[in-house]
């Protein structure tokens, strides 16, 4: 086999074979504009063990990089920590070239495989806490049930100190650097917000208690090799810190204003909203939909306090738009909001009592009466969007004290 992609070696016994996704831009609905990597890693113990593979189109590139460190076919072990097709996609077909002798999963993992691909190799299943020996060295796996999925898991090499992290701690970034310190902060940081708002933001109490988990294993000086993105080597507490941070969801002074405007009367009230949220002391980020994606909303969610939406009513229903981002907002579950809704209308007026009943729905606790304004929203309706922006920071302040 040609060896033209070269592994790239993190520590004396583990290499990255993964793949990199230069041209994908889209996720489960969310916008991935750098691109994303697959990451796998080969550790070379006694008997090799290739940890997760890749999506199936990028198999013959992480082959080719294993190849420039061994024989694909001495591989002896293979451990799925996540059975989501990014990281299983191409396994039936490395199963049947490598003929490993044993393949390791979560319990749930076991069976997420065999119901994916209806596998010949049976997964061995192993259980939370449990080890195995890879002749020279031992691995141990401690399950992270609904990170990102129920099968899901790490996988942790003590000699080496790596931790195998599958989704968690990940980013959709493509780059030919491989670690955090070749890669500028503000990147990482930025990624790394939009990976955690846009997949993990609802599973922010099992994240909460991972983090838990992880601080029991001594992994702030070691090395976390995730599945998508760069490799933390240098500053592994910094990510751990974000976590902490986007998982407890405490509120601060921000307020997310989203909206649509058919004829601008919608957007003039989001712009006097925000004039009262500047002036209570509030800080304001208004985000129009025909500007921004649902993927920036729920990135701007992850620190903020207040969210009020506005919708004019169309065809007696909530804008397309805004009910899109909506529908994809109340799946991410954001928690500790309050907010209002607002809008402009012709004739009957229902999408603002629909913002109100979606955001209820999402627990968000409504500040204040909504404003409708017919037609184009005259001095009193934006007087009274004003004072809705003013009345919404004071409460912010209340909460953040
Ligand atoms: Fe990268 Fe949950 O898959």
């Amino acid at each position: 086999m040609s060896a033209h992609f070269r592994a790239a070696k993190v520590t004396d016994h583990v290499y990255w074979v993964g793949a990199i996704d230069w041209s994908l831009r889209e996720f489960h609905g969310h916008l991935t504009s750098r691109g994303t990597t697959y990451n796998a890693y080969l550790i070379l113990a006694d008997k090799i063990t290739l940890v997760d593979t890749v999506k199936s189109s990028f198999k013959g590139e992480m082959l080719s990089r294993i190849a420039s460190v061994i024989d694909p076919g001495d591989i002896t072990y293979i451990i799925s920590n996540h059975s989501e097709m990014d990281h299983s996609g191409c396994l039936p077909e490395v199963i049947q070239a490598v003929k490993p002798e044993k393949v390791f999963a979560s319990v749930m993992g076991a069976s997420a495989l065999a119901e994916h691909f209806r596998l010949d190799q049976e997964i061995v299943a192993v259980k939370d806490g449990e080890s195995i020996s890879l002749g020279n060295m031992n691995v141990a796996f401690v399950e992270t049930r609904m990170l990102h999925w129920p099968d899901s898991m790490f996988t942790y090499l003590a000699e080496d100190g790596v931790l195998f992290s599958q989704d968690v701690f990940s980013m959709h970034l493509a780059s030919t650097e491989r670690f955090d310190d070749e890669i500028d902060d503000d990147i990482l940081e930025d990624e790394a917000a939009k990976y955690f708002a846009n997949i993990l933001l609802p599973l922010s109490t099992p994240v909460a208690r991972l983090l838990e988990k992880v601080g029991g294993l001594d992994i702030t000086k070691g090395i976390v090799a995730t599945d998508h993105g760069p490799i933390w080597r240098k500053d592994f507490s910094k990510i751990l810190d974000l976590y902490s941070r986007w998982a407890a969801q405490e509120p601060t002074e921000k307020a997310v204003v989203v909206y649509d405007t058919m004829y601008e009367s919608t957007a003039s009230m989001a712009r006097a909203i925000a004039e009262g949220l500047r002036a209570g002391g509030a800080n304001a980020k208004l985000l129009p939909l025909r500007a921004c994606h649902r993927t920036d909303v729920a990135t701007e969610m992850l620190d903020a306090g207040a969210l009020l939406v506005g919708s004019p009513t169309f065809n007696n229903n909530i804008f397309p738009t805004v009910a899109d981002a909506l529908t994809y907002l109340k799946g991410l579950k954001p928690r500790n909001l309050i907010g209002a809704a607002f809008g402009s209308y012709g004739w009957s007026g229902e999408a603002v009592g629909q913002v109100e009943d979606v955001l209820r729905g999402m627990k968000v606790d409504l500040v204040g009466e909504s404003v409708k304004a017919k037609y184009v929203p005259d001095d009193e309706a934006l007087a009274q969007c004003h004072s809705l922006g003013v009345l919404v920071a004071e409460k912010l302040k209340e909460l953040c004290e």
